[in-house]
């Protein structure tokens, strides 16, 4: 149910590049070996699923589960109402878990469900659990597919919509690690194909940082997105990663570069400790402790042993004990800080923690990314403090450069949060007309004009936001919320009936509607 009130970033076109081609005729090895990991079987079609049922007390909803040779089919009931839905995407290896995506004519959803494998159980997906109205409507952005995917093939302008099939690769391919494979496939060379382990520091810690440091934002430069990085680039040179500057405490799922990070052995390394100084993407371990434990002693060698209790034994059970993650639904994750002894320090509280860049990006830029994470963050944890900060910072950049979709949108965000919805509104249609295919904008516009108490031009922008884009179900929900207040029932039922024939399962409109 929930797309974000306000939609910082708009997306620019697709990417390109052709599919990932076969290998295995020169490198059996490595893509024999690569074939084993989670990464390898990040997304696929349903295949093999389990079946079942659970209940979601809070919500009073009932699942039900049905997998067979032909796909799977997944239920919700919930006041009498039932929706069914066949699963177009499994999302996850099921290493820790099963995700599922399903499609509403061009548009790709998630499913509120999740298959905890290690526990072999069903339950809510993450971010889920506390939802009074769970149901197959959070639009799947292409910020999430870039991390757990191959190649999406998203329409330019929109939120979710995707082309069909909507992946060239759908699971991670040869060239998100290793680059373009065409002039390769041409004429093998290892000049012309990237080796991660051979390039610069910066540039081999971007490949993994690419997905695996979700940080507290993630920034695009301006006329980028995240996924167009490639490797060989240095991660800023696309997006900047923003984490915040104190992060001791409790696990974040999508965290392993930044605890690392804090390690002792990464500080007192250098460039020597990365990724690929424990992990190898072609070897999947046998057992993990001897594994590792390798690892560890190509850098402590001999003289631990004179002073070390027990060295002899599974060294990561003792420095890099898995945790509870903090969100990531039933999950447990391994310690990246290699710490002396496990422990868990309190922390501030987020509200009140600074934002600082990973790396900085080009200095142009570092004020402008800075302060679009500092807003980013500040509606995520509705916290003034941050939304002050990066409203000081984007007044600077937008006065030198008023052009820039992202940023006027963001001032705008800040301004309709401190009340100020007239001022709002002008920037969000400034916004529009730097983008004006970018139907999200006019959502913006609408919850400003309303806030107003302009009710018409919230509803004149409204309307365009559906007719550019029938999916946006937040559209229709605020323009009911409108006819409601208004008094003006059989407009709001209309809005609610336009909405079922785009999405004719919704369980919670239907309720909706019932009610009237
Ligand atoms: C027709 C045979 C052939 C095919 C097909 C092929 N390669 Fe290669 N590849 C080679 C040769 C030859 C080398 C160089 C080996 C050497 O110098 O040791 C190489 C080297 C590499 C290297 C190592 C580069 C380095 O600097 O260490 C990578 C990575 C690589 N290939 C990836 C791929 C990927 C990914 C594909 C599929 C998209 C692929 N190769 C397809 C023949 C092939
Ligand atoms: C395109 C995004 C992407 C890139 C690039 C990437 N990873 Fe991953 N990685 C993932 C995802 C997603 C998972 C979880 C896969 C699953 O189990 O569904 C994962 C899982 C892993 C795991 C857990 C074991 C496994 O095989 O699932 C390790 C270890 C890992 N990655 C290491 C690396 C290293 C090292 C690099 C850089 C050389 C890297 N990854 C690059 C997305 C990525
Ligand atoms: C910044 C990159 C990133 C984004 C964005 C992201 N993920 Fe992930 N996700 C990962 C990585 C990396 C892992 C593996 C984590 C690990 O094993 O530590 C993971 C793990 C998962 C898993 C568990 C897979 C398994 O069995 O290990 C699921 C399911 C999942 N993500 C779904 C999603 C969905 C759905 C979205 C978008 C709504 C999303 N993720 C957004 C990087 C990302
Ligand atoms: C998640 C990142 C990632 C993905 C995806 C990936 N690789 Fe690699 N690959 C690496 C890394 C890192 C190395 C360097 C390993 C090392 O030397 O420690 C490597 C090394 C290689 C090498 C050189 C091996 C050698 O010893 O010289 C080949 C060949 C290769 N990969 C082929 C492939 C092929 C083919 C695919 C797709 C089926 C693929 N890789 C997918 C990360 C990746
Ligand atoms: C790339 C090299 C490298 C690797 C790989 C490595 N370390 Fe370290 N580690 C270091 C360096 C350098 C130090 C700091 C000097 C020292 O204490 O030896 C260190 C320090 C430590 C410390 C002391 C931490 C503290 O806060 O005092 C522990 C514990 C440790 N390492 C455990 C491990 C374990 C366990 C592994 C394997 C899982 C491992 N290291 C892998 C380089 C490495
Ligand atoms: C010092 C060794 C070491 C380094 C360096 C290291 N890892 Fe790990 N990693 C481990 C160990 C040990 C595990 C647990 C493996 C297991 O239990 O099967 C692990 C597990 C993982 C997993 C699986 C999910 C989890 O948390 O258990 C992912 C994903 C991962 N590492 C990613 C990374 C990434 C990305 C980097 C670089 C930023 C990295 N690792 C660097 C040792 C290391
Ligand atoms: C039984 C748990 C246990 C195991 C297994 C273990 N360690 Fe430790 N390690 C410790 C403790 C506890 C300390 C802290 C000792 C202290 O503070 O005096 C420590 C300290 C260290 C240090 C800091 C330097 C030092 O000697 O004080 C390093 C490096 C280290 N361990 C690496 C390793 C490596 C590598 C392995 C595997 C070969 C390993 N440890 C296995 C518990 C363990």
């Amino acid at each position: 149910m929930k797309i974000p009130a306000i939609i910082l970033f708009a997306c620019a076109p697709a990417f390109t590049a052709p599919a990932p081609q076969p290998c295995a005729s020169c490198h059996p090895k490595e893509v024999s070996g690569y074939a084993r990991t989670g990464m390898a079987n990040s997304l696929f079609r349903p295949q093999g699923q389990p079946s079942g049922r659970f209940s979601h007390a809070l919500s009073g909803s009932a699942f039900s589960i049905q997998s067979t040779a032909s796909g799977m089919r997944q239920r919700m009931e919930r006041n009498g109402f039932e929706g069914e839905f066949p699963v177009e995407y499994v999302i996850g290896s099921g290493n820790h878990a099963f995700g599922y995506l399903v499609r509403i004519g061009d548009f790709l959803f998630q499913s509120p469900v999740s298959y905890y494998s290690k526990k072999k159980l069903w339950d809510m997906a993450p971010g889920y659990e506390g939802d009074r109205n769970p149901d197959f409507t959070r639009p799947v952005a292409i910020e999430c597919l870039v991390c757990h995917s191959g190649k999406p093939l998203p329409v330019a302008d929109t939120l979710n919509r995707y082309q069909s099939p909507a992946f060239e690769s759908e699971a991670i391919s040869c060239d998100r690690c290793h680059g373009p494979v065409e002039a390769h496939l041409h004429a093998p060379s290892p000049r012309n194909i990237l080796n991660p382990r051979k390039l610069s520091a910066r540039m081999r810690d971007s490949i993994c940082e690419q997905c695996h440091l979700g940080g507290e934002a993630r920034i695009p430069n301006p006329g980028q997105r995240i996924g167009d990085f490639h490797p060989g680039q240095i991660l800023e040179e696309v997006f900047s990663v923003y984490i915040f500057k104190n992060p001791l405490g409790g696990l974040k799922v999508v965290s392993h570069a930044e605890q690392l990070a804090l390690s002792t052995c990464a500080r007192q390394s250098g460039d020597k400790m990365w990724c690929g100084a424990c992990h190898n993407p072609h070897d999947k371990p046998g057992n993990v402790a001897t594994y590792y434990r390798a690892k560890c002693l190509n850098c402590h060698g001999a003289d631990l042993v004179k002073t070390h209790p027990r060295p002899s034994e599974d060294c990561v059970g003792c420095h890099m004990q898995r945790q509870t993650a903090k969100d990531g639904g039933h999950t447990a994750f391994t310690d990246h800080r290699i710490r002396r002894r496990p422990n868990l320090a309190l922390q501030p509280p987020d509200s009140m923690r600074e934002l600082a860049a990973w790396h900085d990006p080009a200095p142009p830029l570092a004020k402008r990314n800075l302060g679009l994470a500092n807003i980013t963050v500040g509606e995520r944890d509705l916290s003034a403090s941050h939304m002050d900060a990066g409203y000081r910072l984007l007044s600077d950049v937008y006065e030198a450069s008023p052009k820039d979709a992202a940023v006027v949108t963001a001032l705008g965000l800040v301004l309709l949060r401190k009340g100020r919805p007239v001022e709002a509104a002008r920037l969000y249609e400034e916004a529009l007309s730097l983008q004006p295919a970018y139907a999200p904008y006019h959502i913006n516009i609408a919850t400003a004009w309303n806030q107003a108490g302009d009710t018409a031009k919230a509803i004149s922008h409204l309307e365009k936001a559906i007719g550019m884009d029938p999916s946006l179900e937040s559209a229709y929900r605020k323009l009911g919320e409108i006819y409601s207040q208004k008094k003006q029932p059989a407009k709001l039922r209309e809005t609610l009936q336009r909405y079922l024939k785009f999405d004719p399962n919704n369980v919670t409109v239907r309720t909706l509607l019932d009610e009237q």
